[in-house]
């Protein structure tokens, strides 16, 4: 089964089935809280999937701002237009697109979104790199950005590896891409943290001017 096909059949279920109560929410939590979004902000949400971040991006954004989702799966896409219609989302865009093309302009024309988060998605595309390239040329000189991914626990959570295992080849994640790297490498101000002995990685930072 080939990766699209993989997220077009589980859309309806990833809420479910995705692991985000018991041991994914952490981490988008700490991502998105380290973007320092007030309102009005705009923000790119890339692989945004379902929109599970959305309802933490929405209330940080508040009605004045924006929150564009791009995704490459008609299916997760419409997802998370379903979510903000339920919710009345009006400051919610979709765009379906493979991140690894080329940089997503603004909606206003402006030099860049304020802040662009990818939260379990950078380690699916074999391309990472260039999708992170569009993702440091998408946020505007001095914005944030924050990566949260995916990697094999190390020292005592050695003893979750398999079930690490299993969840990155059920999603297609690659858990030696370690895309939170470039972070590091390419912005300034860098936090880091990590949960369930290094299996979710956050790393958020700041495009320099
Ligand atoms: C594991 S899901 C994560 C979704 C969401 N970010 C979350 O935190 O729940 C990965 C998402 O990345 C999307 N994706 C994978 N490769 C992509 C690419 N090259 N361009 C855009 N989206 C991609 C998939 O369609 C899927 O919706």
């Amino acid at each position: 089964m080939t990766r699209p096909e993989r997220y077009t059949v589980s859309a309806r279920a990833y809420d479910l089935i995705s692991g985000e109560r018991p041991v994914y929410r952490r981490g988008r939590v700490a991502g998105i809280a380290g973007l320092g979004l007030t309102p009005g902000c705009s923000v790119l949400d890339l692989g945004c999937g379902t929109g599970l971040n959305h309802p933490l991006l929405v209330r940080a954004v508040g009605p004045s701002g924006s929150v564009v989702g791009l995704d490459r799966s008609p299916a997760m896409l419409a997802q998370a237009r379903r979510r903000a219609s339920r919710e009345g989302w009006s400051q919610v865009r979709t765009v379906q697109a493979d991140m690894a093309d080329g940089p997503v302009p603004t909606a206003d024309g402006s030099t860049g979104f304020d802040a662009v988060v990818a939260t379990y998605a950078l380690s699916l595309v074999p391309e990472w790199e260039r999708a992170w390239a569009n993702a440091l040329q998408a946020v505007r000189p001095g914005g944030r950005i924050a990566v949260v991914d995916l990697a094999l626990p190390t020292g005592r959570g050695r003893l979750l590896t398999s079930l690490a295992r299993a969840a990155c080849a059920l999603g297609g994640s690659d858990p030696q891409a370690h895309p939170w790297t470039a972070v590091e490498r390419d912005c300034t101000d860098v936090t880091a943290s990590s949960w369930w002995g290094g299996h979710v990685q956050v790393r958020v930072g700041t495009r320099p001017a």
